[in-house]
């Protein structure tokens, strides 16, 4: 069996006007680890059933949460904020799925057992510290090496409010600190630097929970009162825009097409990826918009562009765009110009070490690219790319997005591509290939 993709030809006419990619990641993991603690039968339409969330899912079983697949829904039944099933000598393991390893252990912070969670290879170089300084404010105790996967946790039967300011803008901090706060008898205030706001879009929207949110100079002001018993809830799962992305920018890089993407989630959280292509020149319209228990949905409308302006990108967007430099690195290489971008330090603590491989794959493509200091970097342009060389990629910890961005550059901008682990896609966007194929790729 081929264990790589390999991609030899650009793609030729898109044979569909429009699409719909899967639900989105970060709310289908949110979804589920919260219908968890709800009082009941909870359901979910269009849940997206990747490795990440499926990861979520079983570890969730393990602690006695019962999940059904019917044919149009996801039923997960809730056994109220305090009904896990905690066992001694209990092995979690979150797969590849940083959002799973970082928010469950929220969910364990009353266990009366050790429990143990564990990653892939992947996973295990991620930094949890992130989350162990705060879980632990809480009362919880952890073993871990270097703050590492795997570690252990021990929940207390008392957990306190905590006052906890995050520095990282990371969402799976802020998301950690906001579920443990529900086992906690009192206010727990948490301050911290804007990342994507799912949780508390939920918490506030749908799962009716008493929080409040002030925004204090580049801070928002968290508070979330505790031991709220929340009811089972139902949730229509939005397509994933971070899924979108790749589709996005391979109608603009190629030549005199047009898609429509249908249904996505264009929270202005998430949708940085969207004014940054924009800016850069990307005729991209977004249609129907509508309000869906906070979050904004709608179809997005792209056209293949000629021209891309370069960009020098306040890092005030690097945050609602997190997951889609890779991308917009592609378009920076077709642009007219050099374009900057700084303070990207956070993508480096990815599945992989992102920026990094961001470098390494455009050095390869022959594109002139330099690492320059605040972790950012600089990406000279070339208007008329077409690239002719052999690229291998090869021992990049999986990183499904690694993959798929490759496949995009190879569709789009040419070149004779060889691209190892050739299934890692399917941690986030399971349809990835079929999608392409059925759009007209040879791959
Ligand atoms: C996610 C948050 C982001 C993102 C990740 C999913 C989430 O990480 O990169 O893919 O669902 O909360 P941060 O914790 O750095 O925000």
């Amino acid at each position: 069996m081929k264990k790589y993709i390999i991609i030899k030809k650009k793609i030729e006419n898109f044979k569909k006007k429009f699409i719909e990619v899967e639900g989105d990641k970060s709310l289908s993991i949110r979804f589920v680890l919260l219908s968890a603690l709800s009082g009941g039968k909870c359901s979910a339409k269009n849940l997206l059933k990747s490795e990440d969330v499926l990861n979520a899912i079983n570890c969730l079983e393990k602690l006695g949460i019962r999940t059904i697949f019917k044919k149009k829904k996801t039923e997960i039944f809730g056994r109220g904020l305090f009904g896990l099933k905690f066992k001694k000598n209990l092995t979690l393991d979150a797969g590849n799925s940083g959002t799973t390893a970082r928010l469950l252990c929220s969910l364990l912070i009353d266990s009366n057992f050790r429990i143990r969670i564990t990653g892939d290879q992947s996973l295990k170089k991620r930094d949890m510290k992130r989350i162990i300084n705060p879980l632990k404010k809480f009362g919880v105790f952890f073993k871990s090496r270097n703050g590492k996967l795997p570690l252990e946790i021990k929940g207390t039967k008392f957990p306190k409010p905590i006052k906890f300011t995050e520095n990282l803008g990371s969402a799976q901090c802020k998301s950690a600190v906001m579920i443990a706060a529900l086992k906690t008898k009192g206010i727990t205030k948490l301050k911290c630097l804007p990342s994507r706001n799912h949780t508390e879009l939920m918490f506030k929207n749908v799962l009716k929970l008493p929080i409040k949110i002030i925004k204090k100079n580049k801070y928002e002001v968290i508070n979330i009162k505790g031991q709220s018993e929340f009811k089972p809830f139902s949730y229509q799962i939005p397509g994933d825009i971070s899924s979108a992305s790749f589709f996005i920018v391979l109608t603009l890089l190629s030549k005199n097409k047009i898609l429509k993407i249908k249904n996505v989630n264009l929270n202005s959280s998430r949708a940085g990826v969207l004014k940054i292509l924009k800016m850069m020149g990307g005729n991209i319209k977004v249609l129907n918009l509508k309000n869906y228990k906070g979050e904004k949905i709608g179809d997005i409308l792209v056209k293949s562009t000629k021209k891309f302006k370069s960009i020098n990108l306040s890092p005030r967007y690097n945050s609602s765009a997190i997951d889609e430099f890779l991308l917009i690195f592609l378009v920076a290489c077709k642009s007219k110009g050099t374009s900057v971008f700084n303070n990207l330090g956070e993508l480096n603590k990815k599945e992989s070490k992102r920026l990094n491989w961001g470098i390494k794959i455009l050095l390869q493509m022959g594109i002139k690219v330099k690492r320059i200091k605040n972790s950012g970097i600089k990406i000279w342009g070339q208007e008329n790319l077409n690239l002719d060389k052999k690229i291998i990629i090869k021992n990049y910890l999986k990183d499904h997005r690694i993959l798929m961005v490759c496949v995009i550059a190879g569709l789009t901008l040419g070149g004779n591509w060889k691209i190892y682990d050739h299934n890692c896609y399917k941690t986030s966007f399971p349809s990835f290939t079929k999608i392409l194929k059925n759009l007209g790729a040879r791959i």
